[in-house]
């Protein structure tokens, strides 16, 4: 016989106006949900209006994220079986793998299967990493849907599945952190690390000492066109701001580059950022040249203008320096500060790649702060990028689409060309 779970009716509270585009229900909207009904839960499966089910979540703000519309037809009753719901997931995350597999186009590639509200499964991310299927839940709504998860997950694929619930988010919401194999791997397959295809890029990870799921899958894309770009320079030497893993550097080895600066607050990415750009370095005439520099961002970049020191390619991918519309100037601050550094150290014809991951900055406003932040005149701007498309964007919500990468190069300098020549009144 299988569980089930009551159903709860949503109440808009008088004078409230739900728009059509809105992608969840705030607490301010609603009429709460007494403890008494909730029995010992935080949360609860309800049903908003005709056709929005959901789940309520007792102590948020986002009191009412959405599951499928396509699931209403099943949410009509005052209680929803557990087999119903583990059927409407089974078939829900098959939809999704195909639809992401054929987005990405990348065979072989680890892919974001589920990216959980704007994919419908409200605090759910699900990273299929080839080797290992990891899952993470960021909120109280993901905590309750979990169970059911894992079971789906179970059924739907072999693989090893390991559980990563942690990090900033979960803490403000102070939910605990959780990091253990739900299936572990067989006996032959290394528990310790992981080797996964990231836009072509053979990278490692170690699922118990990672950031996020393992890797940024979102910058797929991203190191793809940093790679086109490459492909026909001569770019030597890198320097990888917020290296994390080394992605961005190993994107610059597969085209013959070198040379390679890492600067990471993370000490185990670095050491990993090393082991990646050797597993991606094609070059078999010399070994690559490796310089890890472990500490703070801005620290390290002005040590490196104190020193003079150039490359042919800068990326700085920090993490995002604001998580509200409260922080946004000091955010705008931060991000144009770090693109004066780091574009001051790229050498004529080199290449520098800002990226932001902050929501609560858009594509504009991005390109704004960072095109004010470079020498006049000495720059073209050649392209920018943005998430991975299995990272599911909302149309309605702006916010959700929140990574940004900006491509420019340096030209010959007009700067010194003028005050050499031409202040001097000589003829070119
Ligand atoms: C968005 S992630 C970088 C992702 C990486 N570039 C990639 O593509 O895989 C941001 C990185 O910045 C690092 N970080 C955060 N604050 C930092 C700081 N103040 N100084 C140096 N690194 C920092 C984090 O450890 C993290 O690895």
């Amino acid at each position: 016989m299988s569980n089930s779970f009551e159903l709860q009716p949503v109440k808009i509270k008088a004078g409230q106006r739900i728009h059509a585009s809105q992608s969840c229900l705030y607490s301010n909207q609603i009429e709460p949900i007494s403890a008494e009904l909730l029995g010992n839960q935080r949360c609860a499966f309800v049903m908003a209006g005709p056709n929005h089910p959901g789940i309520y979540s007792r102590e948020h703000l986002l009191a009412v994220r959405f599951l499928p519309r396509s699931w209403a037809k099943h949410f009509s009753g005052t209680q929803i079986q557990e087999s119903q719901l583990n059927s409407l997931l089974q078939e829900e995350l098959q939809v999704l793998r195909n639809r992401k597999t054929a987005l990405v186009n990348r065979p072989g590639d680890a892919i974001r299967w589920v990216h959980g509200d704007a994919d419908g499964i409200p605090g759910i991310v699900i990273d299929d990493y080839g080797e290992i299927v990891v899952v993470q839940s960021g909120s109280q709504a993901g905590d309750f849907l979990l169970p059911l998860i894992i079971k789906t997950l179970l059924n739907l694929t072999e693989k090893p599945l390991f559980e990563r619930s942690s990090g900033q988010i979960r803490a403000l919401e102070k939910l605990p952190e959780r990091t253990r194999w739900i299936r572990p791997p067989s006996s032959t397959q290394s528990v310790e690390e992981v080797v996964t295809s990231l836009s072509g890029l053979s990278m490692i990870f170690r699922p118990q000492r990672c950031q996020k799921t393992g890797l940024f899958l979102d910058q797929r894309e991203n190191l793809a066109m940093l790679r086109n770009i490459l492909s026909v320079s001569n770019a030597r030497s890198m320097l990888d701001l917020c290296s994390y893993a080394g992605a961005w550097s190993c994107a610059a080895a597969q085209t013959g580059i070198l040379e390679f600066t890492a600067v990471d607050q993370d000490k185990d990415a670095l050491e990993l950022c090393a082991t990646n750009i050797k597993r991606n370095t094609t070059s078999e005439k010399s070994d690559a040249k490796i310089n890890l520099l472990h500490g703070d961002l801005f620290e390290i970049l002005s040590k490196l203008n104190r020193e003079k020191q150039t490359f042919d390619v800068v990326v700085a991918d920090p993490p995002a320096f604001t998580k509200s519309a409260k922080h946004v100037p000091e955010a705008r601050r931060a991000y144009q500060r770090l693109s004066k550094l780091a574009s001051r150290l790229v050498n004529n014809e080199g290449i520098y790649v800002a990226c932001s991951c902050s929501r609560h900055i858009d594509e504009e406003d991005f390109y704004e702060i960072v095109s004010s932040a470079l020498d006049p005149d000495d720059w073209i701007y050649l392209g920018r990028g943005r998430q991975s498309p299995d990272h599911t964007v909302l149309a309605t919500d702006k916010h959700s689409l929140y990574l940004k990468a900006l491509y420019f190069m340096r030209r010959g300098s007009l700067a010194q060309f003028s005050s050499s020549n031409i202040s001097r009144g000589e003829n070119p």
